[in-house]
């Protein structure tokens, strides 16, 4: 047995990716579970290596190639997309495996040009097979999920669909297969996952899933580049990336906000305990002790956003213009949304929260709630009547019971 092993998904074809069990932050995402970079063997006449891994995990790659064939034995390596999580030992593994061809898109070809200096990489199109000798490669081109290069590639003789970021989620673990992770964590991870990243390209991954329906490829499994290999939940998979890209809203509101002197976290658990007795879910969270990906992510199926913050040097708190910002870029659909805040004298948050959702195109259900230092019973009465208004907009638009 060796440091990393290879694990077989089929005879013909392997995991050979590598696990980063320590990585929490990718791009502005918390990754408390940690990432894998997926890469995958295929055992052809020409042996071929779908995407590589980032530039620090080289010698896992090769390493776990190593424990199946003689790397040198690879022919083609097939670049699904060029974001250095992906492509990061590409370079470094042209030189030493020497591999015949380098395949990717166009717009592939010409980022790994831009990125690395590469030259020689082979462009293939939307729809072209490769013959890999005894076996064959189709690509897709899904330009925009999330990459302007990004592409899938079939393999059609094993019916596996390396699906590149789609479907992925950050989540290291010794498990290589969805029925192997608990459904509680890949649901939460792909969800936090597609949230993060996907989210703004909603339209896309729509048309990309009527166009799979359409053609009726058929699929025995996913392999995507983060995360555990598709092959018990492939429909349920496809199912909630259906839901998703709808933004269905859910009878559920996020209240998200910061605090000075805990006037502003008065006025949050007030208007929570009106949604709550109209029989909202809600998720309450204080951006003092939650991640912005994490609001995002359950952003995800809610159908309201409230947004709190107390009025600090004439502006809103650092942590809320961060996270409106991090939303803002991720184009949320199907939201109602209202904010509250206190202040001492000048008082601009709650106006400026209320533009900022606006400019997110947040339909606004009311013009805001202020409190001069500290709430009065009257304020907080104020503040859980918005909260039964959220709820009772919310019921005008969402139908889950
Ligand atoms: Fe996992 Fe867009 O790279």
């Amino acid at each position: 047995m060796k440091e990393f092993n290879a694990v077989k998904l089929t005879d013909r074809v392997y995991w050979v990716g590598a696990i980063d069990w320590s990585i929490r932050e990718f791009h502005g995402y918390a990754t408390q579970r940690g990432s894998s970079y997926n890469a995958y063997l295929i055992l052809a006449e020409k042996a071929t290596l779908i995407d590589t891994v980032k530039a620090p995990f080289k010698s896992e790659l090769m390493a776990r190639i190593a424990s199946v064939i003689n790397p040198s034995r690879i022919k083609y390596i097939v670049s699904n997309h060029s974001e250095m999580d992906h492509s990061g030992c590409l370079p470094a593994l042209i030189r030493e495996i020497k591999p015949d061809k380098v395949f990717a898109s166009a717009m592939g070809a010409k980022a790994l040009a831009d990125h690395f200096r590469l030259e020689g990489v082979e462009s293939v199109l939307d729809g072209e097979t490769l013959s890999l000798g005894n076996m064959n490669l189709t690509f897709m081109e899904t330009r925009m999920l999330h990459w302007p290069d990004s592409m899938v590639s079939y393999l059609n003789e094993e019916e596996i669909l390396f699906s590149q970021d789609g479907f992925g989620m950050h989540l290291a673990s010794g498990e290589r297969f969805d029925d192997e992770v608990p459904e509680w964590i890949w649901e939460y991870e792909a969800a936090k996952y597609y949230a993060n990243i996907l989210l703004p390209y909603s339209n896309l991954i729509i048309a990309l899933l009527e166009k799979l329906n359409k053609i009726g490829l058929k699929i025995k499994m996913m392999a995507p580049d983060h995360g555990p290999v598709w092959r018990a939940h492939i429909g349920r998979i496809l199912g909630l990336y259906n839901l998703w890209a709808k933004q269905q809203p859910s009878k559920k509101a996020v209240i998200a906000y910061d605090t000075m002197w805990q006037s502003t976290a008065l006025m949050a658990r007030a208007i929570c305990e009106g949604l709550i007795e109209a029989g909202i879910t809600v998720r309450l969270m204080p951006m003092a002790g939650s991640h912005r990906s994490d609001v995002v992510t359950e952003l995800l199926d809610a159908g309201a956003l409230l947004v709190g913050s107390p009025t600090l040097n004439n502006n809103i708190f650092p942590t809320m213009a961060d996270l409106l910002t991090y939303i803002k870029g991720l184009r949320p659909k199907n939201l109602l949304g209202a904010a509250f805040g206190s202040y001492g004298w000048s008082g601009e948050a709650v106006k400026l929260l209320s533009q900022m959702l606006r400019d997110m195109k947040v339909n606004i259900v009311h013009d805001g709630i202020e409190a001069k230092y500290v709430p009065t019973p009257e304020v907080l009465s104020k503040c859980r009547e918005l909260g039964l208004l959220v709820a009772k907009k919310i019921g005008e638009v969402c139908c889950n019971d």
